[in-house]
């Protein structure tokens, strides 16, 4: 018997990209209007192929963007100037940036995720503290991954995004 293409099937790669894309964008966007007010600094945790950081800067060019990652694999009209790049494990730029920067982000986008589930869970119990360090109070957090930290509540994704397709939180204003 043929399998059908229209009703309940598993999501096929493609679809699970296409909607992680819409994801992103619709997260992204929608975050950039919660902050527009707001000063600081975004952060951008894992460059790739530049693809969300073209984004951020499209939308937001008087922001300074911070980013991190272990290699720079973007697309050569998506490349950070060098003094915003933090190149290397996020386990020595992110503690090392922190040194630098402080509190200062009014919006974390973090795409970190890999093919490996264990590696991706450890790092995002790892990065979930630091990124809600960087966080202003008020601002926003925006991941692939699910995270964990003392000081970032989830929030709703905008009308559209899937539950389970992106992340986002809020960093709590400190007692
Ligand atoms: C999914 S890609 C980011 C895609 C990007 N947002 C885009 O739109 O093109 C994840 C990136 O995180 C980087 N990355 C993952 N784990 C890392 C680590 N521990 N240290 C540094 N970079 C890391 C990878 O090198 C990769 O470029």
């Amino acid at each position: 018997m043929r399998s059908s293409t229209t009703s309940a099937r598993r999501m096929s790669r493609l679809d699970l990209f296409i909607r992680r894309m819409t994801a992103q964008r619709a997260a992204i966007e929608h975050a950039v209007e919660v902050i527009r007010d707001m000063p600081g600094s975004i952060l951008e945790v894992g460059l790739g192929k530049g693809r969300t950081f073209d984004h951020l800067r499209l939308c937001c060019p008087d922001r300074r963007i911070w980013v991190f990652d272990r290699h720079v694999a973007a697309h050569r009209d998506a490349i950070p100037d060098r003094e915003t790049l933090f190149l290397g494990e996020f386990a020595e730029t992110v503690p090392a940036a922190y040194e630098k920067l402080g509190q200062t982000a009014a919006l974390v986008h973090a795409d970190f995720g890999s093919d490996d589930p264990r590696t991706t869970r450890e790092l995002a119990l790892w990065l979930g503290p630091w990124l809600a360090r960087f966080t202003v109070s008020n601002g926003l957090v925006l991941s692939d991954q699910p995270l964990e930290a003392e000081g970032l509540e989830p929030v709703a994704l905008p009308p559209g995004v899937e539950p389970g397709s992106y992340f986002a939180y809020r960093r709590r204003v400190a007692p």
